[in-house]
């Protein structure tokens, strides 16, 4: 794995607002990512598109006076600015926005098709030779694309995919995951709690699994993707939802369990 421990990261997506700025909830926001952190974790996912730069900004100011590489910062480049030029005029936005001399980890958030890939890609290994992200990967990129993607790379490799994945969204992903392990590519779970509907959830081998771990709902299905060998960002501002989920780690699922979940 190429993210550090623990596997488990902080979602931004609302914070600061969605597809536009929202500025009512930045305290709060920041205060979450804090407590996130305090708990333990390190890996923070924001792109420059959630709140138009203000979720990057509540992560610069949530990290500001904490030792830079005690975080681990995922960042994207929105797929409208996937020209070479424009990947290098996003990274510098999301630089300053995030008041932080490197990005951990820079994603392409979607692919484009109107955009040589190679020509994005090519920008990407600058910004990364240039020193301003640590490491590049893709988001919501199928095996073929991400073989292409990597094809144009002159010395770098592509660390990760961020995908949609969860107890209930698995099917469309059933060949990308071994894909990525295959090739060393580590794969970053977004939507991990399908936005928040299994706790509320009517399944009755959810149901009898946390029972008998005397774990939660979200807890099974957080664990269960660790499990998977993927790394779930589950967002949260609400602290009794952060410390639920931060309770995913430190134990695990037993085999014939997870072969119930994943069944
Ligand atoms: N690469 C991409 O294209 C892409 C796409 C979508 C998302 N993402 C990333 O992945 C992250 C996670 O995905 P997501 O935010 O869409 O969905 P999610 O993490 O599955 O769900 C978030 C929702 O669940 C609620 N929640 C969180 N923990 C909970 C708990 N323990 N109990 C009950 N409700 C809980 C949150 O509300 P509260 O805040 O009230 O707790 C929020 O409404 C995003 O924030 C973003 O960083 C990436």
């Amino acid at each position: 794995m190429h993210l550090p421990l623990p596997h488990l990261g902080l979602g931004t997506w609302g914070m600061g607002g969605k597809w536009e700025r929202d500025p009512s909830n930045v305290d709060e926001s920041v205060d979450a990512i804090r407590l996130g952190l305090s708990l333990g974790l390190r890996i923070i996912d924001v792109a420059e598109l959630y709140g138009q730069g203000l979720a990057e900004e509540i992560v610069g100011k949530a990290i500001t006076g904490r030792p830079r590489e005690q975080v681990y910062i995922i960042s994207k480049v929105w797929k409208e600015h996937l020209a070479y030029d424009d990947v290098l005029k996003a990274t510098e936005g999301s630089l300053e926005r995030l008041n932080t001399p490197y990005i951990d980890l820079y994603l392409v958030h979607w692919p484009n098709e109107k955009v040589p890939l190679s020509e994005t890609m090519h920008a990407m290994e600058h910004v990364l030779d240039e020193g301003l992200v640590r490491a590049i990967g893709v988001s919501n990129f199928s095996p073929e694309l991400i073989e292409e993607a990597q094809a144009t790379l002159a010395h770098s490799k592509l660390v990760a995919n961020e995908i949609e994945y969860n107890l209930s969204a698995r099917t469309s992903k059933q060949e990308i995951i071994p894909y990525c392990h295959a090739h060393d590519i580590d794969v970053i779970a977004y939507r991990p709690l399908a936005k928040g509907a299994f706790a509320d959830a009517d399944n009755a081998t959810l149901e009898e699994i946390a029972q008998r771990y005397g774990k939660t709902k979200n807890q099974i299905a957080l664990n269960w993707l660790i499990s998977q060998g993927t790394i779930p960002i589950p967002k949260s501002s609400n602290p009794a939802h952060i410390r639920e989920n931060v309770g995913a780690l430190g134990w695990s699922l037993l085999q014939e369990d997870i072969a119930c979940l994943t069944a």
